[in-house]
C-alpha cells in the first residue's frame, strides 16, 4: 500500500547510515528527508526526547503525508552535571560536535573516573498516515572518557565508553555499536509495529 517506503525524519546522515544498519533485514526502502525538498525545519524545542521525537515525526507526516515515518531524538546525559547537555545535546557548546566535546571535557576536568557516569538516550516514533504514533525508548550506560579517542560513529562517541567496554563508541565498528546502541534498542523495539503497520 505505501509502496515499501519509510520516512525517515533527519537530515544527520550517521543517524540515517545507522537506522538503515539496524533494519538492514526488514524488505522496506529508507529515505530520509533530504529526498524532500522545501520541507520546513523543525524547532527541537520539547524539554524530552520523546516530545522532539513526536513533534519531527508529525511534522515531516504533514509535509510528506503518503508515507510511513520514522523519527527519533536522542542525546546524553551526564550525572555530575545534573543530567546536561539532554535535549541540549546537538547545541551544548553552539558549535560543531568537536566543540562540544571539548565543552564536555572541560566541564568535567575536575570529576573523577568513578563520578563520570553518563547514558545516551534515544525516543524512537514510528507513525503511519491516520494512525497512531507507536513510541519506544533506549539507552546505553557508560562514562565519559578524559580524552577523545577514535575515529568512528559521530557526536560525543569519541567520549562516550560503556560500562564494560574499555573502547569508546567510536573506536567500535559500527556493527558492535549498533548492537548495543540506544537508538539500536529503540528501534529493535519498533520493529513489530513496523510489521504491523507498515507496508
Ligand atoms: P538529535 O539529532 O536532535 O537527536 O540530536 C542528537 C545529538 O545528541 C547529536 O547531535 C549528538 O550530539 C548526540 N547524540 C545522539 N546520539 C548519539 C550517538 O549515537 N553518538 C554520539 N552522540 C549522539
Amino acid at each position: 500500500m505505501y509502496k515499501n517506503t519509510i520516512i525517515i525524519a533527519t537530515r544527520n546522515n550517521n543517524k540515517v547510515t545507522e537506522i538503515k544498519e539496524i533494519y538492514s533485514k526488514l524488505p522496506y526502502e529508507f529515505t530520509s528527508i533530504e529526498a524532500f525538498p522545501g520541507m520546513p525545519e523543525i524547532v527541537e524545542d520539547a524539554d524530552t526526547f520523546e516530545g522532539n521525537a513526536l513533534k519531527k515525526a508529525l511534522a515531516v507526516l504533514n509535509f510528506i503525508r503518503e508515507f510511513p515515518v520514522l523519527a527519533d531524538d536522542s542525546g546524553l546525559e551526564v550525572d555530575a552535571l545534573n543530567g546536561a547537555p539532554g535535549v541540549f545535546s546537538s547545541r551544548f557548546s553552539g558549535g560543531s560536535s568537536r566543540n562540544n566535546n571539548l565543552m564536555l571535557l572541560e566541564k568535567m576536568k575536575s570529576v573523577l573516573w568513578e563520578m563520570r557516569t553518563a547514558r545516551f538516550r534515544c525516543a524512537a516514533v514510528f507513525i503511519v498516515p491516520g494512525r497512531k504514533p507507536t513510541i519506544s525508548h533506549g539507552t546505553i550506560e557508560g562514562r565519559i572518557g578524559f580524552e577523545e579517542r577514535g575515529e568512528g560513529g559521530f557526536g560525543y562517541d569519541p567520549l562516550f565508553i560503556p560500562i564494560d567496554s574499555e573502547k569508546t563508541l567510536a573506536q567500535m565498528s559500527s556493527l558492535e555499536k549498533n548492537r548495543q546502541s540506544h537508538r539500536f534498542k529503540a528501534f529493535t523495539k519498533l520493529r513489530s509495529a513496523i510489521f504491523a503497520e507498515g507496508a
